[in-house]
């Protein structure tokens, strides 16, 4: 069973009177299956938790295990495999690729990672599921902000990783786009046995969530509902 997990991870940024705490002694476990949802106000530290969960970058302190392995133990050439091959981020600048149509986003990752990416249908499924099968031709600059939000979605799907890390994925959507992006999170946790981490304040996410943590001050706890 694939899961991602962070013992007592710190993470500080600065020194002396700069020093900013931005997460104070993490533990929290992602597990296939799941929608993992974390809540929490702009500045509670969500995308360092997320940059950290996926290997970005490192904690001060604690560790981040996968499988019971232990990540920061990668390095280098290493690391970037492991990321290439297990994880999909979704990260807030969507970061397409400006000269690329939205099609050849998805075949450059063909070109990076060169085997297990989705077979077509099942992507097409994704696509059409995304609302974005007719944005194949186009470019970046010719998107909207929800368009270019859900392609970058697409992107990380097409890549078939085990862990999907996702920041704020749905803060361009309307209502609509956001009950149908939630349950294709939903769908592809529940059938495809990945496990999806969502940090967000975005609480129209909360119908698609198995799991759901607060994050306030660089601290976590599980709220149920
Ligand atoms: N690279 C960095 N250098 C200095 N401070 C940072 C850096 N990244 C984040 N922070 C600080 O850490 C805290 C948490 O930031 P962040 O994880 O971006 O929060 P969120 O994503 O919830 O808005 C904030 O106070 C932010 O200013
Ligand atoms: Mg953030």
């Amino acid at each position: 069973m694939e899961n991602l997990e962070l013992k007592q991870v710190k993470k500080v940024f600065g020194s002396g009177s700069n020093q900013v705490t931005a997460l104070a002694g993490i533990n929290f476990q992602a597990k296939a299956g799941e929608v993992t949802l974390i809540l929490g106000p702009s500045g509670s530290g969500k995308s360092t938790l997320l940059t950290i969960l996926g290997g970005l970058q490192q904690p001060s302190a604690g560790e981040v295990l996968v499988n019971g392995q232990k990540l920061n133990e990668l390095t280098g050439p290493a690391a970037d495999q492991f990321r290439l091959n297990h994880i999909g981020f979704i990260l807030q600048a969507h970061n397409l690729v400006p000269h690329l149509t939205v099609q050849d986003q998805f075949t450059l990752v063909d070109k990076v990672k060169t085997a297990g990416n989705l077979p077509a249908a099942t992507f097409d499924q994704y696509l059409g599921q995304l609302g974005i099968q007719d944005l194949l031709p186009k470019f970046p600059q010719d998107l909207s902000g929800g368009q270019s939000q859900r392609v970058a979605i697409a992107r990380a799907l097409y890549a078939n990783p085990d862990f999907i890390l996702a920041d704020e994925p749905t803060a361009a959507l309307d209502s609509q786009r956001v009950t149908e992006v939630g349950k294709l999170f939903q769908k592809i946790a529940q059938q495809e046995q990945k496990a999806v981490v969502i940090v967000t304040h975005d609480l129209r996410l909360k119908a698609n969530a198995d799991k759901i943590y607060q994050l306030i001050d660089g601290q976590i706890k599980e709220v149920s509902e």
